[in-house]
């Protein structure tokens, strides 16, 4: 049984201990899955974010959930994709990585994660879905106290990606 799962829909309506939102450097929301959070969580998380001062690319920072089910939210600015010559693979490794060692630090054992940075950020969702599933598995496999890591797609499409993504991860 594979402790990552792929799955199609909204995150802001998981019950986990942790969602990720794929933010940008300022943390003070945005449109896309960023904005869906914010909705979601109501103006408390805005006001907790403010105190954050940002957070560079690759890097995260954590909050509660407030409104959400989700207890905390872990907040990632992904790289904004430049081409692929400018450490974008290396930084979205690290944007998975960093959100996982947020998580266990703060005893969650279900994490879900959006598709960082292939949306407006226009990383391309085939390369980008091998970076994240390596990410999470390597992670995993070092990190038995994290039960769950699921990938909540909101397309069908970017679900796919990722379920090739995994399966050729398995195969390994
Ligand atoms: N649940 C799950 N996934 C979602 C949701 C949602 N409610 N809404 C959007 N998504 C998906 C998108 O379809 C895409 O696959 O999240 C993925 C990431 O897309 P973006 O939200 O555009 O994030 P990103 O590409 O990382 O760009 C970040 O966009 O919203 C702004 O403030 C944000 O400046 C930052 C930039």
């Amino acid at each position: 049984m594979s402790r990552i799962e792929i799955i199609q829909g909204d995150i802001t309506r998981q019950a986990v201990d942790a969602i990720v939102n794929a933010a940008n450097c300022s943390l003070l929301g945005g449109g896309g899955v960023d904005g869906a959070i914010h909705r979601a969580a109501g103006p408390e998380l805005l006001a907790e974010c403010r105190t954050l001062h940002g957070c560079e690319t690759g890097k995260a920072k954590i909050t509660k959930g407030y409104r959400l089910p989700a207890r905390y939210v872990i907040h990632t600015p992904g790289p904004i994709w430049r081409g692929g010559t400018h450490g974008e693979p290396e930084l979205l490794a690290s944007c998975y990585r960093s959100c996982l060692e947020l998580a266990a630090e703060n005893g969650c054992k279900t994490v879900d994660f959006p598709s960082i940075s292939t949306g407006v950020y226009a990383f391309p969702l085939n390369r980008a879905a091998p970076i994240a599933i390596r990410t999470i598995g390597a992670f995993l496999e070092a990190h038995p106290e994290i039960e769950r890591v699921r990938m909540v797609c909101f397309d069908y499409r970017t679900k796919a990606v990722y379920e090739a993504a995994l399966g050729e991860w398995m195969k390994k």
